[in-house]
């Protein structure tokens, strides 16, 4: 029998009668919904351009309609600059908290854009500068040299004595060995501790500050590593390490939770055993 029979039910529900079946079928409503108030948020940009002679900083403000934008701090910078103005410039990769490059200042702390969630309140414009302190290549790009040269210098890498069994067998560590580089080995050096280091700030030539040394602290207490002592000796100078005065920023900005401060003081008392020791040998 061909004349099937469809009777509305309800607003969202249609029987087909045919002799025999009754199909219930749930169908999607069809009216659009009214577009919701569009919640235009303001996003102030610190804006510089070498490349444009004369340039001088100052400030740009962008509008985004926030129920047409992803959650984070991220999705607008990238929103912006697909659908308003190609020349805003920033780094970013892996929109996941992993590579460490979207590392800027948003509303006066230092963090990663990517893990950043938009502060929804639209009466308050969001505020980005690049990292504080840091020479800038362009817009939220800032000069990574020093910081990495910094890194650079305190030989983040395994070392050994002996390098002649150098990969015949694997460097066994025991679970307690490895247990020690938690919470260290997470680093993904994006930075944002050590510009908001204030000793940073006014001495980054010379003080390597919070990244850099936790990473040295990180290869100090790394059980197969062999160069603890000399790794120590080469912080003993009243810069690399000692301009640190436990202020903590450092602990209190790391997106990834870490505490940079605490490993800093663990190497200072370790110096001090170092220093101690020494002296007993001269
Ligand atoms: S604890 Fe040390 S490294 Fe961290 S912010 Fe303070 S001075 Fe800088
Ligand atoms: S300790 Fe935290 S804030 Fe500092 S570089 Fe590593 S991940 Fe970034
Ligand atoms: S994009 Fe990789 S940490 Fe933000």
């Amino acid at each position: 029998n061909m004349s099937a029979v469809c009777v509305a039910l309800s607003r969202n529900v249609l029987a087909i009668r045919n002799p025999g079946t009754m199909v219930m079928v749930r169908y999607a409503q069809t009216a659009a919904a009214p577009a919701p108030e569009p919640r235009i948020k303001k996003f102030q940009i610190y804006r510089w351009d070498p490349d444009t002679a004369g340039d001088k900083p100052r400030m740009q403000t962008y509008d985004i309609d926030l129920n047409i934008c992803g959650p984070m701090v991220l999705d607008a910078l990238i929103k912006i600059k697909n659908e308003i103005d190609p020349t805003l410039t920033f780094r970013r990769s892996c929109r996941e908290g992993i590579c460490g490059s979207c590392a800027m200042n948003i509303n006066g702390g230092n963090t990663l854009a990517c893990l950043n969630k938009i502060d929804s309140n639209t009466s308050k414009p969001t505020k980005i500068y690049p990292l504080p302190h840091m020479y800038v290549v362009k817009d939220l790009v800032p000069d990574m040299s020093n910081f990495y040269a910094q890194y650079k210098s305190i030989e983040p890498y395994l070392k050994k004595k002996d390098e002649t069994q150098e990969g015949k067998d694997q460097y066994f560590q025991s679970v307690e060995d490895r247990q020690k580089l938690d919470g260290l080995y997470e680093c993904i050096l994006c930075a944002c501790c050590s510009t908001s280091c204030p000793s940073y700030w006014w001495n980054g030539d010379k003080y390597l500050g919070p990244a850099v040394l936790m990473q040295a602290y990180r290869w100090m207490i790394d059980s197969r590593d062999e160069f603890t002592e000399e790794r120590l000796s080469k912080l003993q100078d009243p810069f690399s390490l000692y301009r640190c005065h436990t202020i903590m920023n450092c602990t209190k900005t790391c997106p990834k939770g870490l505490n940079p401060g605490k490993a800093i003081a663990e190497i200072k008392k370790m110096m001090a055993t170092y220093k101690e020791k020494k002296a007993a040998a001269s």
